[in-house]
C-alpha cells in the first residue's frame, strides 16, 4: 500500500508522507461545560529512535543513515512547497513504518507568509530549544530555513550527540529559565564544524547549519522559498559515501594486516 499522501493546497499538488487522518470531530466533556476536538490519525509503528537504532544494527549502517536524511530533508521541501512551515521539527515529531519516513504533530503548522518574513517584530519563539535555530531563539519569525536548520540539527541529535554541546542543558532542566536559553543560543552561535572527533556527516551537516544562516542575512530567498534542497542533500549524501569508502578501507587493511599476520605465523611455524 502507497502510504504517501497526495496533499493540495491553492494550486499546489505534492506528495507528502503523514498519516492517514481517520476521523475528527468534537466531543463534549461530562458536564457539557468544554467541547474537545480530536483527530484520530492512522497508526505508525517505530519512533524516528527506534527507527534509527535499528539501522545503527543493520548490516549498512552509514547508507541507511543518509537515506534517513535525505528522506527527512524531502518531507521538509514537500511541506514548504505546499506553503506551510512546521515551525517544531525535532525527532519526536516524525514516526515511521516501512523504512517510511513521515511527518506528524501539526499543531504548530503555519502558512508561510512573506509579509510576516519581512516584518521588524519580535515573535514568540515557537518549538523546541533543542532544535530550534538561533534565530527562532532571538524572536526572528520562523520560516523554512528555520525548519531546515532545526532538520539538521535533528540529525545530529541521533547521529552524534555530542556535536551538540547543549542537549546535556535541555534534556537536564524541566524548565529552561531565560540565562539558560541565552546559554543555548550563543552555543548554536559558536557551533563549528572543526571539532576533533565528529564524524564526517557530522562537520558536512554544521557547515551546512553555518550555510543557510548566512543566507537568511545576505540572500533571504535562499533562506525561505527558494531553498536548495537538493544540494544540502547530495553534499550530506557525499560525506556518507566519504564516511562508507574510509570505513571500507579501514576493514580492507585490517583484514590484509590480519592475513599477513597468519602468513607470518605460517612462515614462522615452517621455518
Ligand atoms: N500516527 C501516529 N502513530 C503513532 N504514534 C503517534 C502518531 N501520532 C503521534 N504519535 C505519538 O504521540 C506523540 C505525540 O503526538 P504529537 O502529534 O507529536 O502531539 P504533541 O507533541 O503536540 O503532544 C508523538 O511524539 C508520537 O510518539
Ligand atoms: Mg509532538
Amino acid at each position: 500500500m502507497d502510504r504517501h499522501m497526495l496533499l493540495k493546497w491553492s494550486d499546489q499538488e505534492v506528495w507528502l508522507k503523514v498519516p492517514k487522518l481517520i476521523d475528527h470531530g468534537s466531543v463534549q466533556t461530562e458536564d457539557k461545560a468544554h467541547s474537545i476536538q480530536y483527530l484520530i490519525y492512522e497508526y505508525l509503528g517505530q519512533s524516528l529512535y527506534e527507527y534509527f537504532e535499528q539501522l545503527l544494527n543493520s548490516t549498512n549502517a552509514i547508507q541507511g543513515k543518509a537515506r534517513m536524511t535525505e528522506q527527512l530533508i524531502q518531507t521538509m521541501s514537500q511541506l514548504h512547497q505546499l506553503g506551510f512551515i512546521h515551525r517544531d521539527v525535532k525527532p519526536d515529531n516524525f514516526m515511521v513504518q516501512d523504512n517510511e519516513v513521515y511527518l506528524i504533530d501539526f499543531g504548530c503548522v503555519t502558512e508561510f507568509n512573506l509579509e510576516n518574513f519581512e516584518k521588524e517584530k519580535t515573535w514568540y519563539p515557537v518549538g523546541t530549544p533543542l532544535t530550534q535555530s538561533k534565530f527562532v531563539m532571538n524572536g526572528f519569525y520562523s520560516c523554512q530555513g528555520d525548519d531546515l536548520i532545526s532538520t539538521l540539527y535533528s540529525i545530529l541529535f541521533l547521529q552524534d550527540p555530542d556535536s551538540l554541546s547543549w542537549v546535556n542543558d535541555c534534556i537536564n532542566a524541566k524548565q529552561l529559565n531565560i540565562a539558560s536559553l541565552n546559554k543555548i543560543r550563543d552555543q548554536k552561535e559558536k557551533l563549528t564544524a572543526n571539532q576533533k572527533y565528529c564524524d564526517e556527516s557530522s562537520k558536512v551537516i554544521i557547515n551546512q547549519i553555518k550555510l543557510l544562516e548566512s543566507l537568511r542575512v545576505e540572500d533571504p530567498d535562499k533562506f525561505t522559498k527558494d531553498i536548495n534542497y537538493n544540494a544540502i542533500i547530495e553534499a550530506v549524501k557525499l560525506s556518507y559515501k566519504i564516511e562508507q569508502d574510509a570505513f571500507d578501507y579501514n576493514s580492507r587493511q585490517s583484514s590484509l594486516s590480519i592475513r599477513s599476520l597468519d602468513n607470518l605465523s605460517l612462515r614462522l611455524k615452517q621455518n
